[in-house]
C-alpha cells in the first residue's frame, strides 16, 4: 500500500440566519485509483504516439529506398526495349514493365500517404497556376496525357493561402484520374480546373468529360484500395490519400459523376492562416 493517496475534497459553507458562515462541511473522497488509471493512460498514449511516429518514419525511409532500385530497373527496361528484336521478347518485357510500373505507383502512393500524415501543415501564398503546373509535371508519363486538353478557368494571378505540398498532392491525384479515365473515343477529352473564393473558403473543382462512375460505386471511391474500374493500373489509394490530405487542411471533398458523361470533384478548404 502506498503512503500517499489522492483525495478530492468539496467544502460546503453552512450559514446561520444572518447568512454568516458558521461551519464548513468537508467531504473527501479517495481518488487514488482514478488518478493512477489516468496516469497509466497518459503514459500509454505517449508510448503509442512514439511508436506511431517511428513506424511512419520507417515506412517513409523504406519506401524511399525501394524507389531507387525501381527507377534503375525502369531505366534499364527503357534502354532494352529499344534494342531487342523479336516480338516475344518485346511482349515479355512489356509485362515486366507493367508490373514494375504498378509497384512504382504503389511505392509513390505510400510515400504520399506517409508524408501527408507525418509532416506538419505549413501555410503559404501560392499561385494556383504554379501549383497546377507542378502537379501536371508529375503526370507526363500517363498514357493519355497528350490527348486530354487542360482547361484553366481561373486568372493567372489567382493565388491561395494553403499548404503547398498538400494542394499539389490533391491536384495531382484528381488530375491523374481525369486523364486516366478520359473517354478516348470522345472528340475533345478535357479536364477543366476552376477556382474561386467565397465566405473565407476556397473552392477548387476538377471536372472531366470522361467515362464517369456508376452510381452504386460512388460511395466507395474514397475507400482505401477501392477501384471502380478493373482495367486500371492504379492502386486504389489515390482518392483515399486525397481525402486524407483534404482532411488535414480541414476541408471537404465531394463528387458528382454520371457514367459516360464525366465526373466533377469539388474540394472546399478554409483560407489558411500564415
Ligand atoms: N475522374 C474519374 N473518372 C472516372 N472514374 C474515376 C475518376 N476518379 C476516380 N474514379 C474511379 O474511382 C476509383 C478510385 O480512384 P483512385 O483512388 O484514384 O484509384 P486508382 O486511380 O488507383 O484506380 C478508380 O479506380 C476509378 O474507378
Ligand atoms: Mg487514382
Amino acid at each position: 500500500m502506498s503512503l500517499f493517496f489522492w483525495i478530492h475534497t468539496t467544502i460546503v459553507p453552512i450559514f446561520d440566519d444572518k447568512k454568516t458562515p458558521v461551519e464548513f462541511l468537508l467531504i473527501s473522497n479517495d481518488i487514488t485509483e482514478r488518478k493512477e488509471a489516468e496516469e497509466k493512460l497518459f503514459n500509454q498514449y505517449n508510448e503509442l504516439e512514439t511508436t506511431n511516429e517511428e513506424l511512419d518514419n520507417f515506412v517513409y525511409s523504406v519506401s524511399h529506398d525501394l524507389r531507387a532500385p525501381l527507377t534503375s530497373i525502369l531505366g534499364v527496361l527503357n534502354v532494352v526495349a529499344d534494342e531487342v528484336i523479336g516480338e516475344d521478347v518485346k511482349k515479355y518485357l512489356s509485362y515486366i514493365r507493367a508490373s514494375v510500373d504498378k509497384l512504382d505507383n504503389t511505392v509513390r502512393d505510400i510515400i504520399d500517404y506517409s508524408r501527408n500524415s507525418r509532416t506538419q501543415v505549413r501555410f503559404k501564398k501560392i499561385k494556383i497556376n504554379r501549383a497546377l503546373n507542378k502537379a501536371l509535371s508529375g503526370l507526363t508519363h500517363l498514357e493519355n496525357f497528350e490527348k486530354v486538353k487542360i482547361i484553366r478557368e481561373f486568372d493567372q494571378s489567382d493565388s491561395i493561402i494553403t499548404d503547398e505540398y498538400r494542394l499539389i498532392l490533391i491536384l495531382k491525384n484528381l488530375l491523374a484520374n481525369s486523364i486516366k479515365f478520359c473517354k478516348l473515343k470522345s472528340k475533345n477529352p478535357y479536364v477543366k480546373i476552376s477556382f474561386f473564393k467565397s465566405n473565407g473558403k476556397y473552392a477548387l473543382t476538377v471536372e472531366d468529360n470522361g467515362v464517369g462512375i456508376e452510381d452504386e460505386k460512388i460511395p466507395y471511391i474514397f475507400n482505401q484500395f477501392y477501384k471502380a474500374t478493373e482495367n486500371t493500373h492504379g492502386t486504389g489509394l489515390g482518392l483515399y490519400i486525397t481525402k486524407l490530405a483534404v482532411k488535414r487542411l480541414k476541408g471537404d471533398i465531394k463528387v458528382i459523376s454520371k457514367q459516360r458523361r464525366g465526373s466533377t470533384f469539388k474540394v472546399t478548404i478554409p483560407v489558411g492562416k500564415k
